[in-house]
């Protein structure tokens, strides 16, 4: 039997040959291959303050841990001599067909780690063809993002504000910029306990960092208007922290900055932001609006209750992500891939059910897929591509995890995603 090797060399054999053939020049790829060294790298090429914000979780970080553990708690047993020599990893999400079962997870402030992050991250994603979910804490505009991704998915994620006319424009923007869906986030009505932020005092949205969504928003400029024409004049206790500060916002308020040096704008900004940003009092009366708001997909993400998950999609969703915010939140929080388990039994097979929070590699995704995930949310490993090489960095990882995935997929005998199924796995005697 002859086959042909153009055919059967699949995203896996194209990724590994390209870097074997720059290695016989002499040249190593932009960022390592494992995510072990990829994390150290980034962590060299941090600030402490940066490091903190993007690689920390919630106190003694064992929700980080748990959803680490919970995926070597699974081993794959892979089948032989099944004959297969393509793959095809593409499915249908929300309307739009995908290459990989892959996206990008909203990821705020990510210019603590590379300037215009966010479309960087951007240009990263649309070069392989993967939808990003532009974050609500965004630092480029979501219209700007938008600009840099032709004709690739790009889906708008929310935080329910306070400010309900909020809520409506950010909306409007995500349907006038094309997005495939509108992801609502659940689990950051507050922020969590986070000691490593916490012992720095550090928050980057603060010095205005990660507001852009909102700077460049109608309505919340209008909110910040009305708030700094009512103010009235407060002492401020003068120190190098707070002209720093300052200094921070202004720069990183939209403008010139000798403008905004002038204006009380920057800091009414931030004032504002961290006022009504999100809704602690964010309950179902309020998602069961959304569907009166928007045509747009809408996609819950956050959830790790069985029950939260059949009354998501009870009220009509599209899809759920099943989240624990990458450990961010509540600490010894259970794992997003326990959840996923009691969550894919509970709303049976049709649903369309996706996961983050711990998927680092090629395997971790067909792990996750084997458990009834469609597809999975890539978070801090781009981030840290980000951080070491910027837009190359990002679509580096994001191409090492898909051919990963292609790998284990040819490796194990299966030739889409729907052949990733749960008889793959076994608990892991090992662990
Ligand atoms: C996040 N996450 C997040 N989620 C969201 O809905 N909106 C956001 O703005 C952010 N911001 C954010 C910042 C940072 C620095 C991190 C690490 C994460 C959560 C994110 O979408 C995703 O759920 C996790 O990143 C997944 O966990 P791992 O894979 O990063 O561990």
């Amino acid at each position: 039997m002859s086959t042909d090797p153009t055919t059967t060399r699949g995203p896996g054999r194209a990724r590994q040959e390209s870097i074997y053939r720059d290695g016989v020049f002499g040249r190593v790829p932009a960022v390592p291959t494992d995510f072990a060294t990829l994390e150290a790298r980034a962590h060299q090429a941090s600030t402490t303050e940066a490091w903190a914000y993007v690689a920390g979780g919630a106190g003694e970080g064992r929700t980080m841990r748990n959803n680490r553990a919970a995926f070597d708690r699974w081993a794959i047993v892979p089948r032989m001599a099944h004959g297969n020599t393509t793959r095809d990893l593409s499915l249908d999400l929300l309307g739009s067909h995908l290459p990989a079962p892959v996206l990008l997870a909203p990821v705020g402030a990510g210019a603590l780690m590379a300037d215009d992050s966010d479309l960087k991250i951007a240009r990263g994603a649309a070069a392989n063809g993967v939808p990003y979910v532009f974050s609500n804490q965004g630092c480029n505009p979501m219209e700007a993002c938008a600009a840099e991704m032709g004709d690739v998915p790009r889906w708008v994620q929310l935080y329910w504000s306070t400010d309900e006319g909020l809520v409506d424009s950010m909306i409007a923007r995500a349907e006038g910029l094309g997005a495939g869906a509108l992801v609502v986030t659940l689990d950051t009505t507050l922020l969590g306990w986070r000691p490593m932020d916490l012992n720095l005092g550090s928050l980057p949205f603060s010095r205005g960092l990660g507001i852009a969504q909102y700077t460049s928003d109608p309505r919340f400029m209008e909110v910040v208007r009305e708030r700094v024409a009512s103010a009235t004049k407060q002492s401020t206790e003068v120190t190098l922290g707070a002209i720093k500060t300052l200094l921070a916002m202004t720069r990183n308020h939209p403008g010139a900055f000798l403008d905004n040096l002038r204006s009380p704008e920057p800091r009414g900004a931030v004032e504002t932001f961290l006022d009504i940003y999100s809704n602690p009092g964010l309950s179902w009366d309020h998602l069961a609006t959304l569907r009166e708001r928007t045509k747009l997909p809408v996609v819950l993400k956050g959830i790790l209750h069985p029950d939260d998950a059949k009354r998501a999609f009870d009220s009509g969703v599209d899809a759920i992500v099943v989240s624990n915010h990458g450990g961010r939140q509540v600490d010894n929080a259970i794992a997003s891939l326990d959840a996923l388990v009691t969550i894919r039994e509970a709303v049976g097979d049709q649903p369309t059910v996706l996961l983050d929070s711990g998927i680092r590699t090629g395997a971790d995704v067909f792990t996750a897929l084997a458990l009834g995930a469609n597809a999975v949310l890539l978070g801090r490993p781009y981030m840290y591509g980000l951080a070491v090489a910027g837009e190359r960095g990002v679509a580096e990882v994001v191409a090492n995890v898909i051919a990963e995935l292609d790998l284990t997929m040819a490796l194990s005998g299966t030739a889409d995603l729907a052949s990733i199924t749960r008889d793959l796995l076994i608990p892991n005697p090992s662990a």
